[in-house]
């Protein structure tokens, strides 16, 4: 098994490792001996493959159980959900110290982490994350929180875990499309950081093994750890808001408007590979980006079966981005990988970034 420190206030670790389930009780009792009762959050599907043996690890290490298990997807992820884990806890007299465990992929963890940053105004939670999106994202960098009907995750709040342990195991009963659309994350991490990562995932495709890696905890604990790694270094190098975060929104400003505008019928990995697609197009048109790079970056999103073209228009996009969260005041913060393992953040107005992306068009 291996450990990530994560250097933000407060700091923690992530374990990754197979079968880090079972551990589960006995980590958190060395990293929290005070805590007596846990509130397990899950969702259905995940609650009926793994719940008892995180149950049972937990009780094995004298921890007293509640569970809130909420229907599967993100249309639980709404308030009444939260409402319905402090109503638990409440009822189990949880006090100050006790702590909640997520099991689960983001929507778990988001909902999870934000019930226990507000019950009794901020209490421990552990997280599990089950799914690949989860593990090498969601559940890294304390941002929680719910959707709204006026739109997703407009209600939240900063609140860092007190460990993530990463059962790479538990990835084998992850739906296909799911895994796929997780790799979205981990070629975004590659692309803009880590060419250590790249190397890897070209072997990966090359030798034939991306077809069965979903199966292969041992190299998933190796591909996994360098994700988080990488996720890690940028958020923990952000204290000092140089805005380098938003170098993990590759593909994001185009890739949230396809999703939008799907009325989120396609996944987020897959809009984002379209958007890092679309990006990479114009980068290279603008000789931003080195051609054969490009190339090599769009094989490579296409060897693990997700897209890398979408019929947006510029326009749509650009109006799109204009209504995003991510936009910073007139322009649009556009995030250009100038090399593969190396991106920089550029501002762009909207005229700038519609040029842009009509040259990545008509190249
Ligand atoms: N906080 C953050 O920084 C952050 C970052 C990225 C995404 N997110 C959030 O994460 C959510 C998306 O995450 P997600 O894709 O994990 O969604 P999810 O939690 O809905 O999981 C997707 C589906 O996979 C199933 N599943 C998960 N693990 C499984 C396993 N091991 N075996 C079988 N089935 C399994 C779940 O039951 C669910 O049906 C969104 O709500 C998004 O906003 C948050
Ligand atoms: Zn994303």
């Amino acid at each position: 098994m291996k450990g990530i420190f994560v250097g933000t206030k407060p700091s923690y670790k992530v374990i990754i490792g197979r079968d880090a389930i079972t551990q589960v009780g006995s980590l958190i009792k060395r990293a929290a001996p005070e805590v007596e009762k846990v509130l397990i959050v899950s969702d259905s599907t995940v609650a009926a493959l793994y719940l008892e043996k995180l149950k049972k690890s937990l009780t094995v290490s004298k921890l007293e159980t509640s569970e809130y298990v909420f229907e599967a997807g993100e249309q639980s992820k709404n308030i009444d959900s939260i409402s319905g884990m402090w109503g638990v806890m409440a009822e189990a007299g949880f006090t100050r110290t006790d702590a909640v465990v997520t099991l689960g992929g983001g929507v778990a963890t988001d909902m999870g982490g934000f019930a226990a940053a507000t019950f009794l105004r901020g209490i421990k939670v552990f997280h599990v994350p089950t799914s690949l999106l989860a593990m090498v994202d969601a559940a890294v960098g304390g941002k929680t929180g719910i959707d709204l009907k006026e739109g997703k995750n407009l209600a939240g709040a900063f609140w860092q875990p007190s460990m993530v342990i990463e059962d790479t195991a538990l990835l084998e009963s992850l739906p296909p499309e799911l895994f796929t659309e997780g790799m979205g994350e981990v070629l975004k991490h590659a692309f803009i950081m880590d060419t250590e990562l790249f190397a890897l995932l070209k072997d990966i495709a090359e030798s034939g093994k991306a077809a069965d890696l979903q199966k292969d905890p041992e190299l998933l604990e190796k591909l996994v750890s360098m994700n988080v790694s990488d996720k890690v270094e940028v958020i923990t190098d952000d204290t000092l808001d140089n805005g380098r975060r938003q170098t993990l929104n590759f593909g994001h400003t185009v890739g949230h408007v396809i999703e939008r505008n799907s009325n989120f019928s396609l996944a987020h990995g897959v809009c984002v590979a379209k958007g890092m697609g679309i990006i990479i197009d114009a980068s290279v048109a603008c000789g931003r980006l080195d051609a054969e790079e490009g190339e090599k970056m769009k094989d490579l999103i296409k060897a693990f079966g997700l897209p890398v073209t979408d019929d947006i228009t510029p326009e749509e996009a650009v109006s799109g981005a204009m209504n995003d969260k991510k936009k910073r005041g007139g322009t649009i913060s556009v995030i250009v990988v100038t090399k593969i393992g190396t991106s920089e953040i550029v501002k762009m107005t909207p005229e700038e970034y519609q040029e842009f992306l009509q040259k990545g068009r008509t190249a």
